[in-house]
């Protein structure tokens, strides 16, 4: 974060934009060397980043500080309408961060690379996204982009292994370094062994590979696409240089020269002069109130979220045996165009009823106390209805997502589906609802926004395929893990109960790979109509099915076994 390239990176973006990013990338430096005076003891450290984290609340609500770099976060945060409240979940991790960090696997380490880094990249995706030039990511390229995350931090990591090892840190999963025995002690030691140069040869591949993601800019503007290849391509010369350092690299930081800087720089300057003079930008004028722009300490961003309405005759949700509830329910939502003709009103109206109907049924989700929900809005098939009535669902969508009761609600949103023909402006708030929500952990609502299933397995059996040429996985070997955790949410679980609406019974292209086993429940009714209790009426009918996944009934077991006896 030091390095002088992250300096150079910033050049590389429009000159509006340089004085917000370099507010964020002093204020995440500012917090990262309080987390590491090595001369403080952990709990002072931990209580300095507290008390920064603290102030910059109270800044932020006068709109001024006496900190020069918390007055700079500030003003931009008031100039730039940033919501800093994502960065919370950082500040909180960088906090913990003072004791001692230890990674039983991979998953963890990228769990901690995760929580650390993605909300302050984040910031400057929304500053993009301000200033009228979104570096709007494919979703599909979403997994290309967590790797490249990862591949920054563990370049870091392998750069200032010496400064660590001083510090006894060792910021490396146990998994990694366990594969090359005795390269741990070594380490430790600061002996250089056959052993560690295996595993930082083996470790500066591994990041070498996840930051070659050349599909990942594709499509993306011209100037923001260059930031993040200049950036690929200064970290492969700086993992060149780890791999370089042999022994030295347990006793310096191997350092970039500056005529290597240079080659990659210049040319990268000049793509960025280009780029950015063709895109006009708005910049913000005035600040907003300082009222308006808060960071939410943990506490007070629970509190800000409200409990569900009650249902409007104070209905309850029945009690269900948690072992009996559904972890998974997926809907699809059907029946609003009947709905609005059956009353002589235009099928738009019947749209818009829909939306509200979403509002009653994740309020009796979140009562009920369902941990995943999942609704299909819009099929890659819709597409084939006229374009006023294309454009009255999306644009229904759009402005609850910005606007809608839900926002306040324990809902963590996300969204399935491809982002190609769907407006900018959609795209653009459903991966706002996604960021602005990703910490809440009441109930995960998944909107199939132009979803396909065919579309998803296909896609989804491309990337294994690409997995497969890169060399990241044997194709003889697939398992249907492995297809699982190429999906665009590997953590979605299979859906339970797959419920439909407005009299239809057929799946229509919806969640294949999940509903493999689900139960099926159709109702008649238009959705428009349908009220929490026909969602609690469904759950309470699926805890008493008996699923059996293949298994022969257990009641024939039993009496099989009471038969041998
Ligand atoms: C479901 O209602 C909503 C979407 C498909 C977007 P429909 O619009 O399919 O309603 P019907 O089936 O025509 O009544
Ligand atoms: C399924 O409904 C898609 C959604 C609810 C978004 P449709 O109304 O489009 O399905 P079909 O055409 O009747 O199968
Ligand atoms: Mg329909």
């Amino acid at each position: 974060m030091h390095d002088p390239g992250t300096y150079a990176l910033i050049q590389l973006m429009p000159t509006a934009l340089r004085p917000a990013c370099w507010a964020l990338w002093a204020s995440a430096s500012v917090l990262d060397d309080l987390a590491d005076q090595r001369d403080v003891a952990p709990a002072d450290r931990a209580a300095r980043v507290e008390a920064w984290t603290q102030a910059l609340q109270h800044d932020l609500a006068i709109g001024t500080s006496t900190d020069p770099v918390r007055h700079a976060l500030v003003d931009t945060a008031l100039r730039w309408r940033l919501d800093l409240s994502s960065l919370q979940g950082a500040m909180t991790t960088t906090r913990d961060d003072v004791g001692s960090r230890h990674f039983a696997d991979w998953t963890q380490w990228r769990a901690w690379c995760n929580e650390e880094i993605v909300p302050w990249v984040d910031q400057v995706w929304h500053l993009f996204e301000q200033a009228g030039a979104p570096m709007t990511l494919r979703l599909d390229r979403r997994k290309d982009y967590e790797q490249f995350v990862d591949g920054t931090q563990l370049t870091d990591i392998l750069t200032d292994l010496s400064e660590d090892l001083a510090q006894e840190d060792l910021l490396l999963p146990q998994e990694a370094l366990d594969a090359f025995p005795g390269a741990e002690e070594d380490l430790r030691r600061g002996r250089w062994s056959p052993a560690t140069a295996a595993l930082i040869a083996e470790l500066t591949a591994l990041a070498r590979q996840w930051m070659t993601r050349p599909a990942m800019t594709k499509g993306m503007h011209p100037g923001a696409a260059n930031v993040l290849d200049t950036a690929a391509c200064l970290l492969r010369a700086q993992l060149d240089a780890v791999d370089a350092a042999g022994p030295t690299l347990l006793k310096r930081t191997p350092r970039l020269s500056v005529v290597s800087r240079t080659r990659i720089f210049a040319p990268a300057r000049l793509r960025a002069a280009m780029a950015w003079s063709l895109t006009p930008l708005t910049v913000p004028g005035s600040r907003r109130p300082a009222a308006a722009a808060h960071i939410p300490r943990p506490s007070t961003d629970n509190a800000a979220l409200r409990p569900p309405p009650p249902h409007s005759e104070g209905a309850r949700p029945p009690q269900i045996p948690a072992d009996q509830m559904p972890a998974h329910v997926a809907v699809i939502m059907d029946g609003n165009g009947r709905w609005a003709q059956q009353r002589g009103l235009p099928r738009p109206e019947g749209h818009h009823a829909g939306t509200a109907a979403v509002h009653e049924i994740v309020c009796g989700a979140l009562e009920i106390g369902l941990r995943h929900l999942t609704v299909y809005a819009f099929s890659t098939e819709n597409w084939k209805r006229d374009t006023d009535e294309i454009t009255t669902i999306l644009e229904a969508i759009r402005r609850d997502l910005d606007e809608g009761p839900l926002r306040d609600l324990d809902v963590r949103q996300r969204w399935l589906g491809h982002p190609d023909k769907l407006p900018q402006e959609l795209v653009q708030a459903l991966q706002r609802a996604e960021r602005r929500t990703r910490n809440r952990t009441g109930l995960t609502l998944t909107m199939c926004i132009n979803y396909g299933g065919r579309d998803e397995i296909t896609r989804t059996a491309a990337a294994l395929a690409q997995a497969a040429r890169a060399g990241e996985i044997d194709p003889r070997l697939i398992g249907e893990e492995d297809f699982a955790r190429h999906l665009p949410h590997p953590d979605m679980p299979d859906v339970d109960l797959l419920w439909r609406t407005g009299k239809e019974q057929r799946t229509s292209n919806f969640l294949p790979w999940h509903a493999t086993y689900a139960e099926l429940h159709f109702t008649p009714g238009y959705w428009p109509d349908v009220d929490r209790r026909d969602l609690w009426q469904a759950i309470t009918e699926y805890s008493r099915r008996q699923r059996r996944h293949g298994a022969a009934p257990l009641t024939t077991n039993r009496s099989t076994v009471q038969a041998s006896r």
